[in-house]
Formats: structure tokens, C-alpha cells, sequence
């Protein structure tokens, strides 16, 4: 199957569907062989290199390669000589060899990166192509990147990735030349590292669920969720990335973002008696700023972290401080008034200041989310800014002066949706790929090359509260706009263009991704309806892109006929397509665009229920789109019911619940039963991630959701029913 999906789809030339583009290509004559006989030679101190240059070589040749002494003709040469940028390298494919040139192991690396993506993407793959000989075009590469700084950042906390998960994804990185994974260890729902000092802080904040420090969240339900990385795993992880030249940076974010710091440390908040919700949905998640022992605490804390993390920078987070426990602070106000702090910004950059200066005398600089400048009353120093909230956010962090790090929302969350239709947030807006390859950020960032020298570079990050469910979301949702966003940290901007990217994704470097093993995201197929010659128009999202079709308004499968053209229906609402690659792999099932594609009934109907909703929530809720929100945590034996002003018959029911873009605080814990026109009830079953479609048995009086347990989070939210004819 590797195979097949690689001869599908080869390139023109073995250079033509480089990622990221390098600066310079120019075609060469000829061609050079690889075969039994073919040797490597390295400078000194670039061992790690050759093992994996060879390693990657053993999957796709049938012999061994050996390492020489000397510089072999025919053979593969890495070379350190003077002259180059950081990461800069030079790549020559002759008749006579490959050499590559750099004036660093980093360089000499990614000039490795660039020749491996010349051969089949079985290189990437478990088991070996056992090719005899394999050619590769001549060509001359000269190559740098645009930006220092090409990161990925992975939240940890709200979904718990172990260690054998980041290190792929750190090999991931390091094929597409991104060098800096910032690691949001700690966050409202979950502690992450272990601390020698306070092993209270993974014993109990590493976990959530009934009876824990923090409680369940994000839909993972009332078992025990977590885990964290052993100082071990800490320092291997930090070594493997390092091979690979990617510094990890890591963060524990505060005094924000708390919970379960605070959950295992109440003292740590301040001690008052209000209540708030943070924008997370969260609450006690805030540190007090005036307590001295809690400076004493982080810097126990950061004293261990700083030993572990050879990164120059430590980040403190910042973002998204609720101030309503500071406002109602005696002790908060008290210092305030002693300092002469107005409002909580001041008290917010107080804090900062504090942070700054324990993790200066732990010989590191500070890194931060942008709002830690919103005051730069107190704090106005050195930090590197991490600009999420917006690019003018972004543009405030390099007019103060700052050194910033892109990692602006509506390019580069890649926990925002792909399209409407797929899960994810979209309060940064629909993310497409084009949106990500599109950033530029001198262009919407700065006022000229002053400025320009502040951007440090672009970063993607992964916000991960959605990502336990479905299998492998992280992977969909990384891939391919991590490509896009190598692209435009490591490219110059004269080199970028989105139709070629997307060509070289098709012609090559999907082959690598799939041979990676990576869940990437397939796109699906554009699909209208023209009624002028009764047919589907359908359109697939690359010329290579193998489209199947299903007849009955389900999703395709693997075995669904290939679609080769336009087809002629007088039914479609009920066809549905998708794009295919590989084994396994598929797009969302998507109908014609321009049609509806359900037909709905929208009964009168009343709705009740025996806890806490507005008026206005329940009389949306008996609308088809509507929405209604819990106003309280949800316990078993609750009941959510849709009267029917008179009996209702209908093909299916979909009962569905969460917040309409996210999903999120959907009904964990419930079973939906019916009452049919006769009086009996029928049980339709239990609520999956938070919906049920049913087919029922005859016209339906009443539709209940009976909760058998808790929901996690603060609220639930209930939808309309979707009744179809
Ligand atoms: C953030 O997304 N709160 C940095
Ligand atoms: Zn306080």
C-alpha cells in the first residue's frame, strides 16, 4: 500500500514537492545513485546526524550504508566548513555524491531533512522498501531559514499527552525544520511536571474526576484522568530534542490558570469568599498577589524547572487573569495601596515583576502571553512576548519594544476549526489552511524593518481541551497547517506560494505524512447541486484526490464507488461524498452545498426541566436550533423533557447537546427515552459524547433526557431536537 500511494503520486523531479520550499533550487544534470558500494562520510561531532541519516536510509534501501574515513565518489558526504548562517546549509546532488554543507550540526541536519524528502516516503515508513539502488535528481540547494524562532506549542494539561507522544511529535517537528516546542505544562486542569519539592503537585494535581483536586473536564468522564512526566522523562525528552535541534521552552502558566496549583495549594488563592469564572470556564484559578509565600513557592518550583530545561527562557503564562478575587483581596488592595498599584493591571504587572526577577536569578530571561504588558506599569523589562489574542495585540507587544513570538489566534491556533462542519473552536475564526500559510507577519505586524527585527519568529499552538475525543484529533488537527506554518517561519516570503504548497502536499508530501504514520487532515470534496442538468458537481479538493460516494445519506467508506466525474441523481439530498488517501484515511462526509440536505419537521412543542434555565433558554430549546444552558452543575435523576403539542411522527429524532461552535459542556451522563402517541415509553438509549439519533417506533408525545450522573463543568448545555420527516 506504501507503495501504491507513493508510484500514485510521484513527483516530477525528486526535488519538486520540498517542505518547507528552500530559498534557492536550481536543477542540476543527471543524477546520482544510490546502491550497494554507496558510503557515508561526516566531519567529526555530527554522529547523531549519520545515525539518523542511515537510519532513515534503512527504509528504503536494501543494504547497509557504511560510514568512511574519507569522502567516497558516488557517496554521501556531511561536511562542516566555515561560512554559513546558524542553520544554514548548502545541498549538491551530482553523478558523483551528495554533499551537504552547513556550518552547524543544526544546518547539516536540515540539509539531511531536505535530501530525505527526495527519496520515497517509505524513508519515513517501519519497514524497508528494499530498493537495490534508488536515484535522486542532480540539483543545488541553498538554504536558511527565514525566522530563529519555528515553534509548536502542545497544551498538556486539559488533554494529557505522555511521553512517547510529544517525542513523536518532536520528530514530526524536525522533519519540517521547526526548532522550539514550547510545553504548556501546567493549566487549570492538570499539573504536569514532577517537583521534587512538592510531589503533592503530581500525587494530586495531576489528576481529575469525582474526588480529585480538580474535577472532571472536557468530557473525560468521572474515572480518574491524567498523568505527568517523571523528571526523567523530563530530562530524556529534553535530550531527544535536542538531538534534533529543537529547544523545548517550558511553561507553567500563572496566576491565571491556577486551578491546579490552587487545587493543591488552597493558600496559594487569595482568601476570599467570591466566586467567578474565568474565561476558561474555571473557578479559584487565580494566585494572590500578595501572599509572600507564594513567591517563595514558584520559586522552589522554577528553581527545579530552570535545572531541567537548558532553554534560556522560562514561560510564565499571564493570559487570562480573572481579577475579581484581587478586586475583593484585603491583602491584594493592601499591597496595592502600598505600592501604589491602580487596578488590577498594575497589580497583574506587580506580579510579572516578581516572576521576572526570581527567574532572572535563576540565570534565565521570562517569556509571556502578551496581556503581561498590558500594564507595563510595574513590569516593563526584557521578556520574549507570545502574541495569541489578535494582531493588534500583537502589534501593541512590538510597538512597546518587545521581542515577539507570532502565535496570533486567527492564523496559528490550530485548536480552531478547519471548516464550519468539523470540530473545533472558532472563537479565533474558521482556520482553514490557506489562513495559516497566509501569515505574513512583518506585513501585519510592523512599521518597517525596526520592527521587523523584533518578530522572533511564528509558532503553532495546540489548545487541548478538545482533543480527547475523537482518536487522534491532535494529529487532524496539526496536520497538514503545521506545514503551512514551517513554511512561513522557515521561507522567504518571495518563495511562498499557496497553489504550489498545496501541490507539493499532493504530489509528495502527504506520502511522507502517511508513511509517518500521521492522522492528517483530508479535505473534502466541493460538491453543488445544478439543477439545470440534474447533476452533482463534484469537485475534488486536488486532481490526485481519489473521491468516493454513498447513495443513502451515510458517510462513504473505503469500499464506496470512486466518483470519476459529475453525477446525474434525481436524489440529491441523499448523496454524500469524501476524499480518500491511503488505507485509512478520509475526509468528512460532506452532501451538495447548495441544497438542504435534511428534511425537518418543526413541531410545536413545550420544554421543561426540574433544575435551574431562563425562560428565554427553554423557549429557545424548543426550536430546532435552540440553545439552553444549566444553571447549575447537573446530578443524577435530572430531567430535561420536549412535550409534544400533539403527537409527532417522524423517520429520526437527534437529540444533541454542548455549545453549538465547540461542543463543549455537553451532557456527559444521560439516557433519552420517548413517549409514543399510546402512552408507553420507550428507552432510545444512552447519549454518546453527548448525542443520540433514534428512529422511532411510532409517534412520539415526549422526548426526556434523563442525566444518570453529573456533567463536568460548570453548566450544561442542552440543543433543539432535529426531527426529520
Ligand atoms: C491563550 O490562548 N490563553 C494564551
Ligand atoms: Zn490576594
Amino acid at each position: 500500500m506504501i507503495l501504491a500511494v507513493a508510484a500514485g503520486i510521484a513527483a516530477a523531479r525528486t526535488y519538486s514537492a520540498i517542505v518547507p520550499i528552500p530559498q534557492s533550487v536550481v536543477p542540476g544534470e543527471g543524477r546520482c545513485l544510490l546502491q550497494e558500494g554507496t558510503a557515508v562520510y561526516a566531519s567529526e561531532g555530527l554522529d547523531f546526524e549519520v545515525d539518523y541519516l542511515l537510519g532513515h536510509l534503512a527504509h528504503v534501501m536494501s543494504f547497509e550504508i557504511p560510514r568512511t574515513m574519507e569522502p567516497q565518489e558516488g557517496g554521501l558526504s556531511l561536511i562542516l566548513a566555515e561560512g554559513y548562517a546558524p542553520e544554514a546549509y548548502r545541498l549538491e546532488v551530482t553523478p558523483e555524491g551528495v554533499l551537504v554543507e552547513a556550518s552547524s550540526s543544526a544546518g547539516i541536519f536540515y540539509g539531511i531533512q531536505t535530501f530525505l524528502q527526495m527519496l520515497p516516503p517509505a524513508v519515513y515508513g517501519e519497514t524497508s522498501l528494499e530498493l537495490t539502488r534508488c536515484y535522486v535528481d542532480a540539483v543545488s540547494i541553498t538554504d536558511s531559514p527565514r525566522y530563529g524562532y519555528r515553534g509548536t506549542m502542545l497544551d498538556v494539561s486539559r488533554t494529557w499527552f505522555d511521553a512517547e507522544h510529544v517525542k513523536r511529535l518532536i520528530d514530526w517537528m524536525a522533519v519540517h525544520k521547526l526548532n522550539r516546542f514550547h510545553w504548556h505544562l501546567a493549566d487549570d486542569n492538570g499539573w504536569r511536571i514532577e517537583i521534587r519539592k512538592y510531589p503533592q503537585l503530581t500525587r494530586e494535581g495531576a489528576w481529575r474526576g469525582d474526588g480529585e483536586v480538580t474535577p472532571a473536564a472536557y468530557g473525560q468522564g468521572h474515572g480518574r484522568y491524567g498523568g505527568y512526566y517523571t523528571q526523567k522523562e523530563i530530562r530524556e525528552i529534553v535530550r531527544y530534542a535536542a538531538d534534533r535541534h529543537i529547544e523545548i521552552i517550558p511553561e507553567i502558566d500563572l496566576p491565571g490558570h491556577s486551578r491546579s496549583l490552587v487545587g493543591v495549594f488552597p493558600d496559594m488563592a487569595c482568601p476570599v469568599d467570591v466566586s467567578y469564572i474565568s474565561a476558561n470556564g474555571e473557578t479559584d484559578n487565580v494566585l494572590c498577589v500578595a501572599r509572600e509565600e507564594n513567591y517563595r513557592i514558584l520559586r522552589d518550583i522554577f528553581k527545579e524547572i530552570a535545572s531541567l530545561f537548558p532553554s534560556g527562557y522560562i514561560h510564565i503564562g499571564g493570559d487570562e487573569v480573572d481579577h475579581t478575587a484581587w478586586t475583593n483581596c484585603p491583602h491584594c488592595q493592601a499591597l496595592a495601596k502600598e505600592k501604589g498599584l491602580e487596578g488590577p493591571q498594575e497589580l497583574h504587572s506587580w506580579f510579572v515583576y516578581r516572576l521576572e526577577e526570581i527567574i532572572h536569578g535563576l540565570g534565565k530571561k521570562m517569556a509571556g502571553w502578551d496581556e503581561i504588558v498590558i500594564s507595563d506599569a510595574v513590569y516593563d523589562r526584557s521578556a520574549l512576548l507570545y502574541a495569541w489574542r489578535s494582531v493588534r495585540s500583537g502589534r501593541m507587544s512590538v510597538e512597546k519594544g518587545y521581542r515577539t513570538v507570532v502565535q496570533i489566534g486567527e492564523y496559528c491556533y490550530l485548536d480552531m476549526k478547519q471548516s464550519p462542519a468539523e470540530r473545533g473552536h472558532s472563537w479565533a475564526g474558521i482556520v482553514p489552511l490557506s489562513k495559516t500559510y497566509s501569515l505574513e507577519p512583518d506585513e501585519i505586524l510592523t512599521g518597517g524593518p525596526a520592527d521587523s527585527a523584533l518578530i522572533a519568529g511564528v509558532q503553532a499552538g495546540l489548545w487541548a481541551e478538545l482533543m480527547a475525543w475523537p482518536p487522534r484529533l491532535m494529529e487532524y488537527q496539526l496536520f497538514p497547517r503545521l506545514c503551512a506554518l514551517a513554511e512561513v517561519g522557515w521561507s522567504s516570503r518571495e518563495n511562498r506560494d499557496f497553489a504550489d504548497f498545496e501541490q507539493r502536499l499532493y504530489t509528495g508530501h502527504f506520502s511522507r505524512l502517511y508513511n509517518m504514520g500521521i492522522a492528517f487532515r483530508v479535505a473534502p470534496p466541493e460538491v453543488v447541486y445544478d439543477s439545470a442538468s440534474g447533476s452533482l458537481q463534484v469537485r475534488p479538493p486536488h486532481p490526485s484526490a481519489v473521491v468516493r460516494y454513498s447513495f443513502d445519506g451515510s458517510a462513504p467508506v473505503a469500499s464506496s464507488p470512486v466518483c470519476t466525474g459529475n453525477i446525474v441523481t434525481d436524489r440529491p439530498e441523499q448523496m454524500r461524498f469524501a476524499t480518500f488517501f491511503g488505507d485509512g484515511l478520509s475526509s468528512i462526509a460532506v452532501g451538495a452545498s447548495n441544497i438542504e440536505l435534511y428534511s425537518y419537521i418543526d413541531p410545536e412543542m413545550t420544554v421543561t426541566c426540574n433544575f435551574p434555565m431562563s425562560e428565554g433558554n427553554l423557549a429557545s430549546l424548543a426550536k430546532r436550533d435552540g440553545t439552553g444552558y444549566s444553571g447549575r452543575v447537573l446530578q443524577a435523576g435530572d430531567v430535561l423533557a420536549y412535550t409534544m403539542e400533539s403527537p409527532v411522527t417522524c423517520s429520526r429524532i437527534t437529540v444533541t447537546s454542548g455549545a453549538p461552535s465547540s461542543g463543549m459542556f455537553y451532557v456527559t451522563d444521560a439516557y433519552v427515552e420517548y413517549t409514543t402517541a399510546d402512552g408507553s415509553t420507550v428507552k432510545a438509549g444512552e447519549l454518546y459524547h453527548g448525542e443520540l439519533s433514534f428512529s422511532p417506533v411510532a409517534p412520539v408525545t415526549r422526548v426526556r433526557i434523563v442525566m444518570t450522573d453529573s456533567n463536568d463543568g460548570y453548566t450544561a448545555v442542552f440543543r433543539g431536537l432535529k426531527i426529520e420527516k
